[in-house]
């Protein structure tokens, strides 16, 4: 079994990814923004540097960590791209350095839609906003960087903490009658648990040398859009909300997102037999957590 190192500690992934860790009994450290700041790229290196050398021979590395605000991104560039390419690549470095496998997590919004068919990994990437552009450096930072290197472009994360898509709407909900969801923008729902149960059979995979390095797609195995998403929550809590459609242009959020960034994930059962649950059983259980 592999023996984990995760970057991002606070963040909904690496929450389920230590959860999971724990439950199948592997050594898994996780360390936040307290033990390495990846804003600040010269101060980063050193902390990085340290941190890594300090880990047994075999430790998989896996790096969740991103600045995830999709519109403040589009002020605040500076920061998005340090964090989201420039310290992913000085975390590849020290991966390719040392011989540790890097798993490094990329997202659907590296995509600009508009597409009808879920995207495969090869299809071409044209980030609309200024977090799926830093993303998308961060891809190539670590493909330059890092041989060994599995890069898992996943979508529309939802879990049971605070701060996703499903955890807002049911707040929203408590004191609303009816709200307003965007329905002109689809994607691939995909709960943390099943992607951090995913990415531990991977990182024994990546330790044991049995699994292609390269990228891969790991999403739900439905698309939708968010309307649909949140009717389908609300019907799952039993919470009568009723879901207005609205478009993204009325929603009026600064960052664009793509129309359509659903994922195909086949390549990756294809290589491995990695599969997400029902989304209905993985949104269940989620709430499940919850109540
Ligand atoms: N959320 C989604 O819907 C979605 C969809 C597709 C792909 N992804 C990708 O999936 C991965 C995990 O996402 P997530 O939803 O778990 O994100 P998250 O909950 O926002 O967690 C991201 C973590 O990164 C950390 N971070 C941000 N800036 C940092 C810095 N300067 N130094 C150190 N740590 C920093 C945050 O630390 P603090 O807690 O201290 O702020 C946070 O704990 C990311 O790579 C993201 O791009 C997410």
């Amino acid at each position: 079994m592999s023996k984990l190192l995760v970057f991002g500690a606070n963040g909904q992934l690496a929450k389920a990814i230590a959860e999971r860790a724990h439950a199948t009994g592997r050594t898994c450290e996780c360390v936040g923004r307290d033990v390495v700041d990846l804003a600040s790229p010269a101060e980063a290196g050193v902390d990085i540097e340290r941190l890594m050398a300090r880990q047994p021979e075999q430790t998989v590395i896996i790096n969740t960590a991103a600045y995830t605000q999709v519109d403040k991104a589009e002020s605040d560039t500076r920061t998005a791209f340090a964090v989201n390419a420039e310290a992913a690549g000085l975390i590849a470095a020290q991966c390719q350095l040392r011989a540790f496998p890097l798993i490094h997590i990329s997202t659907d919004f590296v995509f600009s839609g508009p597409a009808r068919r879920p995207l495969p990994e090869d299809a071409p990437t044209r980030p609309l906003g200024v977090y799926g552009q830093s993303k998308a450096a961060g891809e190539r930072a670590v493909m330059d960087a890092c041989a060994s290197h599995l890069i898992i472009r996943t979508a529309w994360l939802v879990s049971e903490h605070p701060g996703n898509f499903l955890t807002t709407m049911l707040r929203l909900a408590k004191d609303r009658a009816s709200l307003s969801v965007v329905a002109d923008q689809s994607g691939s729902p995909t709960s943390t648990h099943d992607l951090a149960a995913a990415l531990i059979d991977l990182a024994d995979r990546a330790s044991s040398g049995t699994v292609k390095w390269g990228v891969y797609h790991f999403a739900g195995p439905e698309m939708m859009s968010w309307a649909e998403l949140a009717r389908r929550i609300f019907s799952l809590a039993n919470c009568p909300v009723e879901v207005c459609d609205t478009t993204a242009e009325a929603y009026g959020a600064p960052a664009p997102r793509p129309e359509f960034s659903a994922l195909d994930s086949s390549k990756m059962k294809r290589a491995t037999g990695l599969t997400h649950r029902p989304l209905d059983e993985a949104l269940r259980d989620i709430l499940s957590r919850m109540y």
